[in-house]
């Protein structure tokens, strides 16, 4: 659990922008260390590379503590993307967990994983914006988990986007005001 967390708590794209000379990614845009926020900064390979980093984390943690201790998905799942979310490096402000969740769901249950970057997909087509494509492939995951894998895995699914849920509160405020920027929009 505690190796989960510290994987999880690693926060790529505040390192990666700051290699780059960007400054403080928590200064621009939505303030979020994830890889929507990095995308406002112009850097679509940043952008990229701190998805795919973030959602390398949430694989590592599932992966490494299946082959440590056998199938422990729940713990290493939850442990990750709460690490992600709240980093101790970071006083506990850490980022949303969207690409982290994905990186747990694809290790731990790929067609769930699978399914929801289809649901990813047609919600951001749909709605233009990250947050409200997360969120409801993230509502799809426990159900999509059940129906295809089991009740243990529905269960990580649920803890997960219950984080994830909790993490997005000001996203979904903007939603619900209409505020909430277009993917690739400064906002
Ligand atoms: O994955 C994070 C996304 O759902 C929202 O990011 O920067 O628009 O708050 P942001």
């Amino acid at each position: 659990m505690v190796g989960g967390y510290l994987i999880g708590s690693i926060p790529f794209g505040l390192i990666l922008t700051q290699a780059a000379g960007l400054g403080d990614i928590r200064a621009i845009g939505s303030g979020n260390i994830g890889a929507t926020n990095v995308l406002r900064t112009g850097r679509k390979g940043l952008a990229a590379a701190t998805l795919l980093l973030d959602g390398l984390k949430g694989a590592l943690s599932v992966l490494l503590l299946r082959w440590l201790a056998g199938d422990q998905d729940l713990v290493a799942g939850t442990a990750a993307v709460l690490g992600h979310t709240f980093p101790v490096w970071l006083g506990f402000r850490g980022g949303k967990g969207v690409a982290t969740g994905l990186g747990v769901y694809l290790a731990a249950m790929w067609p769930v994983g699978l399914g929801c970057c289809a649901v990813w997909l047609a919600a951001a087509k749909l709605t233009r914006r990250s947050s409200a494509a997360a969120l409801t492939a993230v509502a799809a995951a426990p159900l999509l988990a059940l129906l295809l894998v089991d009740g243990e895995h529905a269960l990580l699914a649920l803890l997960v986007g219950v984080l994830i849920f909790w993490r997005h509160e000001g996203n979904i405020r903007r939603l619900l005001a209409g505020t909430e920027p277009r993917i690739g929009e400064k906002g």
